[in-house]
């Protein structure tokens, strides 16, 4: 692996400064992963929280998913957005029940073949629910990655998202992915924010190239027009 004081680094810090204590994890149960990833997907952490418990009270179990009327599910997701979002969680619980007798797949491969499952969301699935290893990649990944390695080009673009991934496959750790992935998604939630980091607390700041050339507030490169 390339250089493993970059997620040794990241793992440190998610284990002193990271969160601990949301519904969704010190679980293993890929349902409650997965629910929570698929609503976390577009919505922030604070506005999931009363959706969550409130979704997991009405369909405890994938199988109550499966089996429950679209019309029920999108009923427990109205006022949280994206409606494709709940329309696919019902078509993939139906699937997985058919396909896989109610067990989702470990590999981030197969998971990645479910409708509403990305790249992405699959990594972060098989990392938190069976320890797989697998690199994510989403808005505050992007973000982290641009300013450390002062990445100078739009994300959007996909050379640039191909060089990215690249680069996150390289630097995933041998041992340690849930505290990895947690870790990365919290530095950019939390620390390397979009408007103000707080490179004072980061536990990257030693290697980071926008910190080290001024350049926070041009990192990442915005859309260009
Ligand atoms: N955003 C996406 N996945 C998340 C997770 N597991 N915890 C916090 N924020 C997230
Ligand atoms: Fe982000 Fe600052 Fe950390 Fe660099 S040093 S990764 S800009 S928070």
């Amino acid at each position: 692996y390339t250089d493993p004081s970059f997620s040794a680094a990241v793992i440190d810090w998610q284990k002193q400064h990271g969160r601990h204590t949301l519904p969704w994890q010190n679980t293993r149960n890929a349902y409650l992963v997965w629910l929570s990833e698929i609503m976390l997907q577009q919505t922030q952490v604070s506005a999931v929280l009363g959706y969550y418990a409130r979704f997991l009270e009405r369909f405890p179990t994938l199988r109550d998913l499966a089996a429950a009327p679209v019309e029920d599910v999108m009923a427990q997701w109205s006022g949280l957005g994206y409606y494709t979002r709940a329309r696919n969680l019902h078509k993939c619980a139906q699937q997985v029940v058919a396909q896989y007798d109610g067990v989702f797949p470990a590999d981030p491969a197969l998971l990645a073949e479910l409708p509403g499952i990305g790249r992405s969301t699959a990594a972060a699935i098989a990392a938190f629910s069976s320890g797989t290893r697998a690199a994510i990649m989403d808005g505050n990944v992007k973000r982290v990655f641009a300013r450390v390695f002062g990445i100078d080009a739009f994300p959007g673009e996909k050379k640039v998202e191909q060089d990215m991934w690249r680069r996150a496959e390289a630097l995933l750790p041998a041992t340690g992915i849930e505290a990895y992935t947690q870790g990365l998604m919290d530095l950019g939630a939390t620390v390397c924010t979009r408007s103000s980091p707080a490179c004072g607390r980061c536990p990257l700041q030693a290697r980071c190239v926008a910190y080290a050339t001024g350049r926070t507030k041009d990192l990442p490169v915005r859309k260009p027009k």
